[in-house]
């Protein structure tokens, strides 16, 4: 399959079949900004689920947080994103679209008469380049001038940090601990694109553990090995996952190293995930702009030192996106083509599908019990309408993993047929075993 048709081919099942729309649609859409629809909502909802339960319930030292998205102004420039969050830009004076200085479609240096627009290719009307800030801006109060400015977060740590000595408090944790968070942030990125790969608006799933000086670079090879460890538990292709160690010119202006979990997308490898050392940067740079002691008091050695931070920070549509990447195929079956969304049961949106062979007979009967049986526990989809491999595949097609068929033998015999999506093969079980029968396979592929 040609790299490129396979994002245009997920792009539109993601449409067709409820996983993803583009905002406001109806009004042209709003650039780089998704909805998700029934399907995706469920998958995305899995993918966050999941982490948290692998960075919060699974463990004793790392406790969960929901920090509002607006915060002090000042939040922000102690961060160093007022100042530093930005990339240089370019500003067709004729045509008015802006460009990223770097865009490889500028042919010369901007401020140069010769250089063309690459969008109107009008000569000489390119600015030079200017720093433009990601954050977006808006009023808090009735009052729109300066003092009033609040941002929309551009990363959800900041609450995490302001909040760190409420939550150590509160939980009694001692360090070395950790605080995770799942929320949303925006950026007002200016070559945004690939779908839901880079959006303005996105969801982070971030966690700061907070560590003694000196004993950051060890937790920061654990975290690497914990994180790389839980995408390939999430089932997706190892050979498609790398690491990318950041140089100094790359480095983010609060990190002393920071390495990127990359997945070989069709559009090439891309980050998914960022594990950072952020030292003591960003506490001291709280302590300082704030005015409050932002030290931690260690019992057992009457220390008290600002502690450092491993971050590991994933972004929840961007997995959302490598999961369906990664799980898409597309096989020959009896000389029919048969899409697949494969992926692992414990993030599929739907978990089973209930089909009664007919529409009569009593089939219904029984089959609409079954399904509210399963609908208890998990998402189930109820279709009785066409042939039954037709079914199978509209179920392949968004990633269900088990299909139910209720026969006629259902009737005498109190067994349905389930059917596997990957290997297509087919058990027989008692009815009554259908509930306990998902539950052990889900345990399975919960690992
Ligand atoms: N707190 C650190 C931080 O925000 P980052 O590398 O800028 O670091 C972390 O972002 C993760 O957030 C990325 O690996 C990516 O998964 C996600 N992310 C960042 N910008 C995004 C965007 N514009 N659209 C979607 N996801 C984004």
């Amino acid at each position: 399959m040609a790299e490129q048709t396979l994002m245009d081919k997920l792009v539109s099942l993601a449409k067709r079949r409820g996983f993803v729309f583009q905002s406001s649609e109806v009004y042209g859409g709003l650039g780089s900004v998704w909805d998700y629809g029934p399907l995706g909502v469920e998958l995305k909802r899995n993918i966050k689920d999941r982490w948290w339960r692998s960075m919060v319930h699974a463990r004793d030292d790392i406790e969960g947080i929901d920090a509002a998205i607006l915060m002090h102004p000042r939040v922000w420039e102690a961060s160093g994103h007022v100042s530093g969050f930005t990339d240089p830009l370019v500003d067709c004076r004729q045509c008015k679209v802006r460009f990223r200085a770097d865009d490889p479609r500028l042919k010369g240096p901007p401020g140069d008469p010769a250089t063309a627009c690459p969008n109107c290719g009008n000569r000489g009307t390119l600015t030079e380049p200017r720093m433009f800030n990601l954050m977006f801006k808006t009023f808090m109060g009735p009052v729109e001038e300066q003092a009033a400015i609040v941002y929309l977060r551009p990363e959800t740590a900041q609450g995490i940090y302001v909040n760190y000595l409420n939550v150590q408090t509160a939980s009694r944790q001692k360090i070395p601990f950790g605080i995770a968070q799942i929320g949303k942030a925006f950026r007002n990125e200016i070559t945004p694109g690939n779908f839901i790969f880079r959006t303005r608006e996105f969801e982070q799933m971030e966690m700061q553990f907070f560590v003694k000086p000196g004993t950051d670079e060890e937790w920061f090879e654990q975290w690497r090995e914990i994180r790389m460890q839980w995408h390939v538990d999430l089932g997706l292709q190892p050979e498609r996952l790398r690491w990318h160690a950041h140089g100094p010119g790359e480095l983010a202006h609060y990190a002393k190293a920071a390495y990127d979990i990359e997945y070989e997308f069709p559009f090439g490898w891309q980050e998914i995930e960022g594990v950072h050392n952020r030292t003591d940067f960003d506490l001291s740079r709280h302590q300082e702009y704030s005015g409050k002691k932002l030290e931690y008091f260690d019992a057992a050695t009457s220390e008290r030192y600002i502690p450092y931070v491993v971050e590991t920070s994933a972004g929840a549509d961007r997995v959302t996106l490598t999961v369906m990447a990664d799980a898409y195929r597309e096989e020959e079956v009896e000389g029919e083509t048969r899409v697949v969304l494969g992926f692992n049961p414990a993030v599929a949106p739907i978990k089973a599908a209930v089909l009664p062979l007919t529409r009569k007979d009593g089939l219904p009967e029984v089959a609409d019990r079954l399904y509210h049986d399963i609908r208890r526990r998990w998402s189930a989809f109820y279709d009785d309408s066409g042939a039954i491999g037709r079914r199978y595949r509209r179920q392949d097609e968004v990633g269900t993993p088990w299909c139910i068929t209720v026969d006629h033998d259902t009737l005498t015999g109190e067994t349905v047929t389930i059917r596997e999506r990957d290997a297509m093969s087919q058990v027989r079980v008692a009815i009554s075993q259908v509930p306990a029968w998902i539950a052990d396979r889900l345990e399975e592929a919960g690992r």
